[in-house]
């Protein structure tokens, strides 16, 4: 079942995702959650800060799993998935960093994706948060004639280093590469959270909102597959595809 909320403002959207955190949280400390970066979610997180400030969300038992990391970078650099992490939620809520997983983006690939993929199936998630890239990507598993169910490395694509380039330097400061949790990881989970706004991401989410179809080449319509997923989406995204509640 995918449920759709249609958020009118940036509150809105950053509630509805707390919100689920929340009661996941009170219902089950202990709980694993599935993050993920982008600003997509950054909203949210600070929204989750907050909550865990006023003493209304606790994650001191839980434990956490990231999507990706950027291959070639440590989890000091500034973009790494880690330092973002850190600097977005761990370092200002009371979850033990012991227990957050991200995957390590140097050193041995072999030996960090077994590592990673080890972690994964040791640590499975009662949400996963997901956002979703210009090209349909989800976490960094990129469009094409097949994908992967397992972590895996991925060559990022163009428009996803294009995308990305925001945040550093230049275009060749971009990594190449990168360690993602696979769509079948994915999958696994026992709730998604996708959040989705901006009229860059219009293709992708239209073919999954307005259309049946599920395909490799928009890795987004998988998520159908998945039997609990809440949809936070924009106003404005939802008016550039003309989808309605
Ligand atoms: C990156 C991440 C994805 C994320 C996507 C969209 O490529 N690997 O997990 O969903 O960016 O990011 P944003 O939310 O900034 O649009």
């Amino acid at each position: 079942m995918m449920k759709v909320i249609i958020a009118k403002t940036e509150a809105e959207m950053n509630n509805a995702g707390a919100d689920l955190i929340e009661q996941l949280l009170k219902e089950k400390p202990d709980a694993c959650l599935g993050l993920a970066t982008g600003s997509s979610p950054v909203g949210m997180y600070q929204e989750l800060i907050r909550r865990c400030e006023a003493g209304q969300v606790d994650f001191s038992k839980a434990c956490s799993v990231n999507l990706d990391e950027y291959v070639g970078l440590t989890g000091e650099h500034p973009q790494s998935y880690r330092y973002f992490m850190n600097e977005q939620l761990f370092n200002h809520v009371n979850i033990d960093k012991a227990r957050t997983t991200v995957a390590c983006g140097v050193g041995d690939p072999e030996e960090n994706l077994a590592a990673f993929r080890g972690e994964i199936a040791a640590k499975p998630r009662d949400i996963q948060v997901l956002g979703v890239g210009v090209d349909g990507h989800i976490a960094f598993n990129e469009p094409g004639e097949v994908l992967h169910g397992l972590a895996h490395m991925e060559t990022l694509d163009e428009s996803t280093i294009e995308a990305n380039q925001r945040f550093f330097a230049s275009r060749d400061d971009v990594p190449r590469k990168a360690f993602t949790m696979g769509m079948a990881e994915i999958m696994h989970a026992r709730k998604l959270l996708l959040l989705v706004n901006g009229a860059s991401k219009a293709k992708a989410i239209s073919q999954l909102l307005l259309t049946d179809e599920i395909t490799t080449a928009n890795p987004v319509t998988m998520v159908r597959l998945h039997p609990d997923v809440t949809v936070v989406m924009g106003q404005e995204l939802a008016d550039a595809i003309g989808y309605k509640a």
